[in-house]
């Protein structure tokens, strides 16, 4: 069987750089890419078992025209991120609600995965290796994403004969070109993101080209993002293209139940949490456009996005704007996260993890 993507040369531990932060404008981070020195990358061939993975600098990949990813879309990804705090500790948030979702994702694509332990390790060996592209407190983080998939050359369709999993990191700002300010949100009815039965609810590579033509057009119209529907009632929502969504209803929050469409985000899953602590009634169920519309507050979340307040919806020519422009439920949410990453609120649930 021919080996489809060839390692790059490994390093040793002993070249990294001990030189605390890497030479850049820490305070203009946005979401561009922005290479680091090392990746990880391991290898699984026929008996579903990832062998030792390594480090090495960070550079292209070589694949077979034929891999499996490359034509039949054969691949997952995912995004964690690391952290700085003031005292100097390096941490991540919940890797391991990567590890699972990635593992549970790989089953639905016809893929073997790493183990949970395999993946924190890599995670965590990966953000050390690039720890000076971990910026300081409050200046952003350190997105690191594990990708999985076929690279093994196949022609007919068939799951792939080896598979590949690779990390890289970027040092990261605001997702958004709005900051911290509210976004525009399109609602889209002329495409879907996902469907009943489909792949909608893993993070499969094959959900997100099919959404950059909605994108790109409502970008260009001026809006954040786009808000899908559901295919079959074409009534309620569903996810944007980015992060999943959030309505707040007196003292209500709600959020689409993920059914298989939805991606269960893992901001999604830490908003509900700290919301429940907080004594807030949570539901997770349908939400239809017309109730979305008429929220207190609405606002978004991912681990790439953070949680961000949604200032407007425009749907079918109708745009709202909420009413609670200070998004108080949004703010009491995050600043109540932010506060457990950065240790001003007691990390009860074991969510932080240090590296
Ligand atoms: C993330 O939030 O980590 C994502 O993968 C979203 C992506 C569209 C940037």
């Amino acid at each position: 069987q021919a080996a489809a993507a060839s390692l790059p040369q490994v390093c040793e531990p002993s070249v990294y750089s001990d030189e605390e932060y890497a030479d850049i404008d820490w305070n203009n981070l946005g979401f561009g890419l922005m290479p680091t020195d090392y990746m990880y990358t391991m290898k699984c061939t026929q008996d579903d078992n990832f062998e030792q993975g390594q480090l090495s600098p960070y550079g292209n990949i070589e694949l077979s025209p034929s891999a499996g990813v490359l034509n039949y879309a054969q691949g997952l990804f995912e995004g964690t991120k690391a952290y700085r705090r003031e005292d100097g500790r390096l941490f991540l948030f919940r890797p391991d609600q990567n590890a699972i979702r990635m593992q549970i994702g790989a089953e639905r694509m016809c893929m073997p995965s790493p183990t949970v332990e395999q993946f924190v390790d890599a995670v965590k060996q990966t953000a050390l290796a690039n720890r000076r592209w971990i910026p300081p407190p409050g200046k952003g983080s350190l997105y690191i994403r594990p990708l999985l998939m076929g690279s093994g050359p196949i022609l007919g369709l068939a799951p792939a004969p080896e598979y590949t999993f690779l990390i890289y990191a970027s040092a990261v700002g605001n997702y958004f070109k709005e900051g911290l300010a509210p976004l525009s949100l399109y609602v889209e009815d002329e495409s879907h993101r996902a469907s009943r039965g489909g792949a909608g609810g893993v993070k499969t590579i094959a959900n997100y080209a099919p959404v950059l033509k909605a994108l790109t057009r409502a970008r260009n119209r001026g809006f954040s993002d786009v808000l899908y529907l559901d295919s079959v009632n074409k009534k309620n929502i569903e996810e944007a293209s980015s992060c999943n969504i959030f309505i707040v209803k007196g003292n209500v929050l709600s959020t689409p139940a993920t059914n298989g469409t939805i991606l269960e985000g893992v901001t999604r899953k830490s908003i509900i949490g700290v919301a429940r602590d907080l004594g807030y009634q949570v539901e997770e169920r349908s939400i239809s456009v017309e109730e979305l519309m008429d929220g207190d507050e609405v606002f978004c979340t991912g681990t790439a996005v953070g949680v961000a307040p949604v200032g407007s919806i425009t749907y079918q020519n109708k745009r709202v704007e909420y009413k609670m422009s200070a998004h108080p439920m949004c703010r009491e949410l995050y600043s109540t996260l932010v506060g457990i990453q950065t240790g001003l609120i007691e990390d009860k649930r074991g969510w932080i993890v240090d590296i």
